[in-house]
């Protein structure tokens, strides 16, 4: 098929590849400049391993534009993959999905053939019938369901392991209300081994939440007890495994840390927050999950100064910018809010990571501007009064710990075996 998928990032670039492989062809839309001109270079302007083997292997067969018209035209689907990020006060923020539409519904005005619009951002239960359907219908002077196909289809992808997920995902959810659309969606991800659930728009985009919720509600409550655990001088790694060995629980995604970042989890969680106040309902747990994640960084700073009790003019190492390994992206990284309660405490801050350094600096000048960046994690080991792990890149296995003080909010079990001094946020 002939699929475009409007905004680059790290959905719709890993989507859109994944298409390519598939064997489909594939038009990237954005209005970023850079990532056009890297993207038709067959350079992945985002890190995310393989991706960049799959861009140089399938040269030719995707290309990225500004032009929606262009795009548009030259394909029968179009995703949206834009971004649907926070508001200050922690509602969402459809202006990219409203642009997208606006742009899409005037190119279908002059659009002889039938074409089907699929939203893949992550939106609240109604934002597809309620926002893209009437935006679209106004500027293309058309139908949904008759004249154009209109569905919802979360994507669950991780970011580190994406084209991984995107290929061989552990479901794909597709909410149509019209059976051409479920048809063309049906016969589009056919090579995908997977179950497929069919359900309404609304349950669709409901879906994405409640798993997100649910996730880091997941990641809250091991922290809860994670933090009794330690108290008690109890490895909470032991008990989740004993716990998640229990078939209604699952063992996967069930550790304890210093909580979870990203571009997704905050956001999506305070959004349906939003949601759920403007519809009178009050998001009891969803809002303690929040709370505990929002302490749980602040912890490793605790368990810091139990050693280095005077943190002024200390030069502390900081191993892992990114919100995960593998991967450049620090939206919401825990890092972000540790290095800046340590520049508060006076401290000097040394940081490596293996790709995230150059975003880092970037996305948080308050802070980042103000610490030194090392070149590698030796280095900080080398140079650093004590060192926190923030990121648990697998190279930071690699190190010698042997001699220093750490602090681990990731549980990197060569430094629990090395280090002089080793404490574990939650064990
Ligand atoms: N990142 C993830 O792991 C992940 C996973 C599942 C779902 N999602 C959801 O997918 C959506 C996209 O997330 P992302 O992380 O890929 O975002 P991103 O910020 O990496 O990418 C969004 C892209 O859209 C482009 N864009 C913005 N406005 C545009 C417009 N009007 N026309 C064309 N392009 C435009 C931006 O330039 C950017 O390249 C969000 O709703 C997110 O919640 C993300």
């Amino acid at each position: 098929m002939k699929v475009s998928v409007i905004g680059s990032g790290y959905v719709g670039l890993v989507t859109g590849m994944g298409f390519v492989k598939l064997g489909n062809e594939v038009i990237f839309v954005d209005v970023d400049e850079r990532k056009i001109k890297m993207i038709n270079n067959a350079q992945p302007p985002i890190y995310e391993e393989g991706l960049e083997e799959l861009m140089r292997e399938f040269k030719g067969k995707y290309r990225a534009t500004k032009d929606y018209r262009n795009a548009i035209l030259n394909s029968e689907v179009t995703f949206i993959a834009v971004g649907t990020p926070s508001r200050e006060d922690g509602s969402i923020d459809l202006t990219y999905v409203e642009q997208a539409s606006r742009e899409i519904g005037k190119v279908l005005r002059e659009k002889k053939d039938y074409h089907v619009v699929v939203v893949k951002s992550t939106v609240l239960p109604g934002t597809t019938e309620n926002v893209v359907k009437p935006i679209i219908e106004e500027e293309s002077g058309k139908k949904a369901f008759k004249d154009f196909g209109l569905a919802m289809n979360p994507e669950f992808l991780r970011e580190g392991v994406a084209l991984n997920d995107f290929l061989n995902p552990d479901r794909i959810v597709i909410g149509v209300r019209d059976e051409r659309t479920k048809k063309v969606l049906e016969e589009l991800y056919k090579p995908i081994d997977a179950p497929k659930l069919f359900t309404d728009i609304k349950t669709a985009e409901m879906i994405k939440y409640a798993s997100n919720a649910f996730l880091a509600t997941k990641i809250s409550f091991a922290n809860e007890i994670g933090n009794i655990c330690k108290k008690l001088g109890i490895d909470s790694w032991k008990v989740f495994e004993g716990v998640g060995l229990d078939h209604r629980i699952s063992p996967h995604f069930f550790r304890t840390g210093i909580g979870w970042g990203g571009s997704c989890f905050p956001k999506d969680v305070k959004a349906l927050i939003r949601k759920a106040e403007e519809i009178g309902e009050d998001p009891i747990i969803l809002k303690a999950v929040v709370e505990v994640n929002e302490k749980q960084p602040l912890k490793l700073i605790e368990l810091l100064k139990k050693h280095v009790p005077e943190l002024r003019d200390k030069r502390i190492g900081v191993l892992g910018l990114a919100f995960k390994p593998n991967t450049d992206d620090v939206r919401e990284t825990r890092a972000y809010i540790i290095v800046k309660k340590l520049l508060e405490e006076g401290a000097k801050v040394l940081a490596y990571d293996p790709k995230a350094m150059e975003n880092f600096r970037r996305f948080y000048p308050d802070v980042g501007e103000q610490i030194e960046y090392a070149s590698s994690g030796k280095e900080v080991l080398g140079r650093s009064d004590a060192v926190l792990i923030v990121t648990e890149w697998p190279e930071f296995e690699e190190l010698d710990y042997s001699g220093k003080i750490v602090i681990d909010g990731r549980r990197v079990r060569k430094a629990e075996e090395t280090a002089e001094i080793y404490e574990g946020v939650c064990w």
